[in-house]
């Protein structure tokens, strides 16, 4: 026998993309590949790239610059782009760069044995069509490996919502939710290799509207139904859209004990003339509301969320509208970026907001949201939280998790192995971690 050739694959962007990422080394794995960590041993490097912002999409034309001399040495190596800048950019990837082999968007993923094929045979192969059937039910099935203890499983990809800054709704395509006994397979096949928390990914996640045996399926549904998996122990989800989060999903977080108390729920700005103009379709008023109903069904519960500053034609007063939204909701986790504009979308033909002044408000806007997660992780001192252990810690002897509000947790823990999931007592809160020791 032959021996396997060897795959290296690099994940930009979200979390939807590390999901692909093994879907795609799957398909790879049926076609002869085996993985491998570092680019210098591989005959197929793949990049699986991102379009958010043009920092993203940039990186991955230094990435294959560097994969030149590689190339040179090794002429039968072979070279692809996958994700979203591969949608979106598509046969200018080539025209940039001549040395890359194959280009493939996300929605063309299950056709990877045919363009495996063609690229092994000295083709160049493009593609980024749109294809109507699903993908993950002509994905390669999963090999029956052992895996680590926490997981993804997408369940919704594509959006419909045009947020005028946005590429996603262009990249990813238009919004489109698997059928519920394909996931709730998947999810117990996950359970099977060692999976003891699953977090349900899409664009949109809470749009979630799959097939399923009586009708269509909401979130919440499709949450409850996999709560009842043994061995399953956590539930998570991301990322949702204000509009989209329903009584019932609300409700889920009050009444279902498997469902993890964190919720990514991204507004973007507080300032309701930028939220039109971002074409968010709800007012800071709106999502003011809508925190304080799933507060009242969950009062622990970790808030998390995305802001954009700098967005065109964002005026002081508006970032202080921001600012105030922000100080009322009290984030524990936020994530702010400066506006990109990105080809394509209807704000790039705005006018931009002068740049040391947007650089001056994200650095305002960080500082804040740095308090409030500090301040918020601080609180946690002295109190029991419940850790699902994933790897070893930063300290010899100590184990790390996650808690039930997604805060690492370090612990000093003999006997204990990834996937535990234990009571602990916190006693020490670091600049991004806690540290705790078992409790009870
Ligand atoms: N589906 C998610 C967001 C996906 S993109 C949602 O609706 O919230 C992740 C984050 O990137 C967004 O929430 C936004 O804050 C940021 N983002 C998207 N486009 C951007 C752009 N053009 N410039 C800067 N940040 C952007
Ligand atoms: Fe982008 Fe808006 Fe869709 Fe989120 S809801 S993916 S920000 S267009
Ligand atoms: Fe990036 Fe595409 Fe995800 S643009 S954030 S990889 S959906």
């Amino acid at each position: 026998m032959t021996a396997a050739k060897k795959l290296f694959v690099k994940t930009y962007g979200c979390q939807m993309n590390v999901y692909d990422s093994e879907r795609m080394a799957e398909a790879f794995g049926g076609q002869g590949y085996a993985a491998t960590d570092t680019p210098e041993d591989a005959d197929m490097i793949l990049l699986n790239t991102c379009h958010i912002r043009e920092k993203a999409a940039e990186k991955v034309y230094s990435e294959l610059g560097r994969y030149k001399r590689l190339k040179a040495e090794n002429p039968g190596l072979r070279i692809g782009v996958a994700g979203c800048v591969a949608q979106a950019e598509g046969e200018e990837i080539m025209r940039r760069q001549p040395m890359v082999d194959l280009v493939v968007g996300p929605q063309a993923y299950h056709r990877l044995p045919d363009l495996i094929a063609r690229v092994n045979a000295g083709e160049k192969a493009l593609d980024t069509d749109f294809p109507p059937e699903d993908k993950f039910e002509h994905l390669k099935a999963r090999p029956k490996a052992r895996r680590g203890p926490a997981a993804f499983l997408t369940v919704q990809e594509g959006c419909d919502k045009f947020c005028a800054f946005c590429v996603v709704p262009y990249t990813r395509g238009a919004e489109a939710s698997r059928p519920v006994d394909r996931l709730l397979s998947e999810a117990r096949d996950l359970v099977g290799r060692g999976v003891r928390e699953i977090t349900l990914l899409g664009q949109n996640v809470n749009a979630y509207h799959g097939a399923g045996p009586d009708g269509d399926w909401s979130l919440a549904r499709l949450i409850r139904a996999m709560a009842r998996i043994d061995g399953l122990e956590r539930i998570r989800f991301t990322t949702s859209h204000p509009n989209d989060m329903s009584d019932d999903l609300i409700a889920a977080h009050g009444d279902c004990a498997k469902l993890m108390p964190y919720l990514h729920l991204p507004v973007q700005s507080g300032s309701d003339r930028i939220l039109k103009r971002m074409n968010r379709g709800h007012t800071a008023d709106a999502y003011l509301r809508l925190i304080e109903r799933i507060r009242a069904a969950r009062p622990d519960i970790l808030l998390s969320g995305d802001f954009i500053v700098g967005f065109p034609e964002e005026t002081e007063e508006d970032f202080q509208a921001t600012m105030d939204l922000i100080a009322e909701v009290r984030y524990g986790q936020a994530f702010s970026f400066r506006y990109s504009a990105r080809p394509g979308t209807p704000a790039a033909e705005r006018a931009m907001v002068d740049e040391a002044e947007a650089a001056d408000r994200l650095q305002r806007l960080q500082a804040l949201i740095t308090r409030q997660q500090r301040d918020i992780q601080g609180q946690m001192v002295g109190r029991d939280v419940s850790v699902m252990f994933e790897k070893p810690g930063r300290l010899p002897g100590q184990m790390a998790g996650k808690s039930e509000y997604l805060h690492a947790v370090h612990v000093a823990a003999a006997g204990i192995g990834p996937g535990d999931i234990r009571r602990v007592r916190i006693v020490e809160s670091g600049a991004n971690s806690l540290t705790g020791r078992l409790a009870g």
